[in-house]
């Protein structure tokens, strides 16, 4: 039994496998074949922030598989009504395996400790490996094969940035990331990335024109993510250079497409131009998070030989 609470869990071979199974199901349902791999299997999705991809790409994709997911809100009371280790031993009863977003990663860390199902992480502060699983399996399909390629991420070293860092550092590929001294990578994940993916090739630099120059993809999220808004007003100020616009678009190759994990706040970290130009692939990036949640579930409960 496997949880999903990093990619630093995953090898490149699995990585690798999750992607094949991902790119397999696509194809099948795109031609609509919608094989119930999972029929009987139940999902709970354990949600404490809001959510519109990230829940309803696992809920269709468990429909799409024959097998069913229930949407646990805070009337659970996960936390709140009894002890961590009850709450999880029951659910794991119930259930096959367990979606969680939270806030504090430790949050999913005493979840996955007690549950005997797997526990797979829908966005924690620390990480969000589904998103960056989905994102170079997107970068994958429009500029594979991917090992010796640069992707460039722009802005905040949140969440999804050390997601990426870490799919990247697995897959061979080059992350240039671009962020003012303050919201760059820390001292402990930078020391974890080193020792865990030895051979990850990383560049931290404060100028974006650095970062996307040789990229094939161009990466940015929000200045602030859930759970800062008291902060916004800082952030917008310090991450304002840090804006994808026409013009550092101009600074990347030409094929290079432009990815985001979306929900974005147009006008701040990208404008329109960008995230509706011909270059933009968010919405294929969105739509392949249900192909590669698909990939990793019958990856995870074994479904696939
Ligand atoms: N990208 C992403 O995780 O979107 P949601 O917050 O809508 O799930
Ligand atoms: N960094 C963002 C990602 C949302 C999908 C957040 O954590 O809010």
């Amino acid at each position: 039994m496997r949880h999903l609470l990093t990619l630093f869990e995953l090898s490149p071979d699995e990585i690798h496998r999750v992607f094949a199974i991902s790119k397999e199901l696509k194809e099948k349902f795109q031609h609509g074949i919608r094989e119930p791999i999972l029929r009987g299997y139940s999902l709970a999705l354990l949600f404490e922030k809001p959510s519109l991809r990230t829940r309803v790409s696992f809920e269709a994709a468990m429909t799409h598989l024959g097998g069913n997911a229930l949407f646990l809100g805070a009337d659970v009371g996960w936390g709140q009504r009894e002890s961590a280790a009850d709450f999880s031993l029951v659910l794991s009863q119930y259930v096959d395996t367990v979606v969680c977003r939270t806030t504090a990663h430790a949050r999913i860390e005493e979840l996955a400790k007690y549950c005997t199902v797997p526990v797979i992480n829908g966005l924690t502060d620390a990480a969000h490996p589904c998103q960056a699983l989905a994102d170079l399996f997107t970068l994958d399909e429009i500029h594979g094969p991917l090992a010796g390629k640069r992707l460039a991420y722009i802005g905040d070293a949140n969440n999804v940035a050390r997601s990426l860092a870490v799919c990247c550092g697995k897959l061979g590929v080059e992350l240039a990331i671009a962020s003012p001294k303050q919201y760059s990578f820390d001292r402990a994940f930078l020391d974890r990335l080193a020792g865990e993916v030895p051979d990850v090739k990383l560049l931290q630099t404060e100028d974006p024109r650095e970062a996307v120059r040789g990229a094939v993809g161009v990466y940015t999220d929000v200045w602030t993510s859930m759970g800062q808004e008291a902060e916004a007003a800082v952030r917008k100020e310090v991450l304002a250079a840090y804006q994808v616009n026409p013009s550092l678009m101009e600074h990347a190759p030409e094929g290079a497409v432009f990815l985001h994990c979306l929900p974005a706040r147009r006008g701040e970290e990208v404008t329109d131009e960008v995230i509706d130009g011909h270059y933009s692939a968010v919405i294929i990036q969105a739509a392949n998070r249900m192909h590669v949640q698909k990939g990793l579930l019958a990856w995870i409960l074994n479904a696939i030989d």
